[in-house]
C-alpha cells in the first residue's frame, strides 16, 4: 500500500488516470492518509517542524503539516490527500517541485530556496465566492512579506510584487459538487532564498526574491509561521462572510487600481483600460477609452507605464 501510494505521489499526476485515482481512493481512503504521515519522504531538514508546531498561534490550519523534499506539485499532493479525505488546514510544503504549476497552465520554477507551499480548504461557500479565496491569499501573503520590512504590492488577481517585479504567486484549485466547493487548494509560491541566475533568462528580469530585496536570508520556518497565522485571521474572514473586510485590506494594498491595464484573456483576447476598482465578487472594473465600464472576471494583467 505504502509503495503503491509513493509511487503515485512521485509520479506527475498528468499520468494518474481518474479512475485509478477513484479506485485506490474508494477502497483505501483512510490508510492513504496514514501512509503518507509515515512515508519516508518526510524531511525536518531545512524546516524546523518543532519550531513551527509549537510556535503557531492557529486553531486549524497548520494541524496537519506534510514536509517533503520533493514532488512534482504541492498543489498536486494535497489535491490528492484532499480526495482521500484530509482535514481543513493540512498544510503540504516542498523544499522543491519539479513540475510546480503556475497560473494560465503554465510551468512555475520551484528549486531549492523558495517557499513552496499548499492548504486543503473546505469552505462551505458557493462556487461563484471561490475567487475571493484567492484575493484573500493575496492578502495574507501580502501582510506576510510587509511585516518583515518589504514594499510588497499585490496585482491583481493575485501576483505579489516589490518594486513592479514578482516575489510571489498564487494559484487556487476547486473541486466542486452540485453548486458547493467541495475543497480548494491553495498553493503559494514565494521567491525567498533562491538563486535567480538559476532560473530561465526571460525570467530573471521579471522576478524578485526576498533575500535580493532585504540582503539577508529570510528563516523558512519563521516565514511560513508568519504567513499561516497571517492566512488563518484571512480565511476565517472569507468564512464569516466578511468579504468587504478582506478587499479593503486588498485595496490597500493594491498595485493595479489607478492605473492603466492591459488584461490578457483566454483565446488570444486582451482587454485595455483605467482600472478603476475591484467590485465585491472580485473582478476588475476597467474604464475604456470610450467611457465604458467593463467588468473583468479573470486573465493576465499587465500594467502599463
Ligand atoms: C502563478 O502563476 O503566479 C501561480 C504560481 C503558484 C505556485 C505555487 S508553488 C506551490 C504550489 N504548488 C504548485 O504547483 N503551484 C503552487
Amino acid at each position: 500500500m505504502k509503495k503503491k501510494m509513493l509511487e503515485l505521489l512521485k509520479k506527475n499526476r498528468e499520468d494518474i488516470s481518474k479512475t485509478t485515482l477513484n479506485e485506490i481512493l474508494n477502497n483505501e481512503e483512510k490508510e492513504i492518509a496514514k501512509a503518507v504521515k509515515e512515508t519516508g519522504l518526510q524531511t525536518i531538514e531545512y524546516i524546523n517542524r518543532e519550531k513551527l508546531e509549537n510556535s503557531l498561534k492557529t486553531k486549524y490550519i497548520g494541524n496537519e503539516i506534510l514536509i517533503y523534499k520533493e514532488v512534482d506539485s504541492t498543489n498536486s499532493v494535497a489535491e490528492f490527500l484532499a480526495e482521500s479525505g484530509s482535514d481543513e488546514g493540512t498544510v503540504v510544503i516542498s523544499k522543491l517541485q519539479s513540475q510546480g504549476k503556475g497560473r494560465h497552465g503554465r510551468k512555475w520554477e520551484s528549486p531549492s530556496g523558495g517557499i513552496w507551499l499548499s492548504i486543503i480548504l473546505k469552505p462551505d461557500m458557493a462556487p461563484s465566492k471561490a475567487p475571493l479565496i484567492t484575493l484573500a491569499t493575496g492578502v495574507a501573503v501580502a501582510k506576510t512579506l510587509i511585516s518583515i520590512g518589504v514594499d510588497a504590492r499585490i496585482k491583481w488577481p493575485n501576483d505579489i510584487l516589490i518594486h513592479d517585479k514578482k516575489v510571489s504567486g498564487i494559484l487556487t484549485e476547486a473541486s466542486v459538487k452540485v453548486n458547493t466547493i467541495d475543497y480548494v487548494i491553495v498553493g503559494v509560491g514565494i521567491n525567498n532564498n533562491l538563486d535567480i541566475k538559476m532560473l530561465p533568462e526571460e525570467l530573471q528580469k521579471k522576478i524578485t526574491t526576498l533575500k535580493n530585496e532585504l540582503q539577508i536570508k529570510v528563516a523558512e520556518t519563521e516565514l511560513i509561521l508568519k504567513f499561516l497565522n497571517e492566512f488563518e485571521k484571512v480565511y476565517n474572514l472569507f468564512k464569516e462572510e466578511k468579504f468587504e473586510e478582506i478587499l479593503d485590506d486588498w485595496r490597500k494594498m493594491s498595485e493595479t487600481i489607478g492605473r492603466f491595464v492591459e488584461i490578457k484573456q483566454t483565446h488570444g483576447k486582451s482587454v485595455k483600460g483605467y482600472a478603476v476598482r475591484i467590485s465585491n465578487d472580485g473582478s476588475l472594473i476597467l474604464k475604456e477609452k470610450d467611457g465604458n465600464l467593463k467588468k473583468v472576471i479573470s486573465g493576465e494583467c499587465l500594467i502599463k507605464k
